[in-house]
């Protein structure tokens, strides 16, 4: 069987709901270009998402959102839940982002309980792992992606996708290289394969953290990198369609 890719746009907290509208009908337009074997999907921000859905409607590009809250509704003012997120259509939702990790203090509790919501919606998690520096430098990389999956997979079903985003990647334009990124995405295949036995086999493992069309290729030909997660070059419907037409066909 070919091999079968999934690039995604995390278009973080950039664009308006119009300026959304315009970069989607340009990713549309540029879309018709790129083989069946790459699946594409693009997470907007949440005030973005009714209208980039009801722009997708029809063709087979799909969205996700870039969080949720596990409550089902209620007193949690400023939250999002999944059942809200599955209403408007959605198919992905990014959850335990590094930046969400850093910024806003998420735990893996707290990940793992945003996993089993999502999943208890039907939405896909896209679970974001990923090492500081100073852990690679330790030589603790695997131990932390280890944990990190882990804790997020307790008692979850296998309709997720994970991505490994090693910390000091993101945003700077260095990019780990391929052996560096493909000993990692194996590993992470062979946590998945215990847990979900073959089940683990088919679930993606994205790589993301200065992903470029220049340097997606090299990225995307090694045996455990299924995708990629794509911020800065998301952006720009051109870059991010030259990432997925970059993915190896066969
Ligand atoms: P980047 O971001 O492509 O801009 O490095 C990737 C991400 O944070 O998902």
């Amino acid at each position: 069987m070919d091999r079968q890719y999934l690039i995604v746009g995390n278009w973080k907290m950039n664009k308006t709901p119009s300026q959304s509208a315009d970069l989607v009908k340009e990713i549309v337009d540029l879309r018709r270009g790129i083989a069946s074997h790459v699946a594409i999907a693009i997470c907007p921000p949440f005030t973005s998402l009714d209208r980039c859905a009801a722009l997708l409607s029809g063709t087979d590009i799909a969205i996700g959102a870039q969080n949720l809250y596990f409550g089902k509704e209620g007193a949690f003012t400023g939250e999002i839940s999944a059942s809200m997120l599955k209403d408007l259509d959605l198919k992905y939702v990014i959850l335990g982002h590094s930046e969400r990790r850093t910024i806003f203090h998420e735990n893996n509790e707290l990940i793992h309980q945003k996993i089993k919501a999502a999943q208890a919606s039907q939405l896909t998690p896209i679970l974001c792992v990923g090492e500081t520096l100073n852990e690679r430098e330790a030589g603790q990389t695997l131990a932390t992606i280890g944990e990190q999956i882990l804790s997020a997979l307790n008692s979850v079903d296998s309709n997720l996708v994970i991505a490994y985003e090693p910390i000091w990647a993101i945003g700077t334009g260095k990019t780990a290289t391929p052996e560096m990124a493909q000993e990692v995405h194996r590993f992470i295949r062979e946590l998945l394969l215990k847990q979900f036995g073959e089940n683990g086999q088919r679930i993606h493992i994205l790589y993301g953290g200065s992903m470029k069309p220049d340097n997606a290729a090299s990225l995307l030909k090694q045996p455990d990198i299924t995708g990629g997660l794509i911020g800065g070059a998301s952006l720009v419907a051109e870059s991010f369609v030259n990432i997925a037409a970059a993915a190896p066909n066969g």
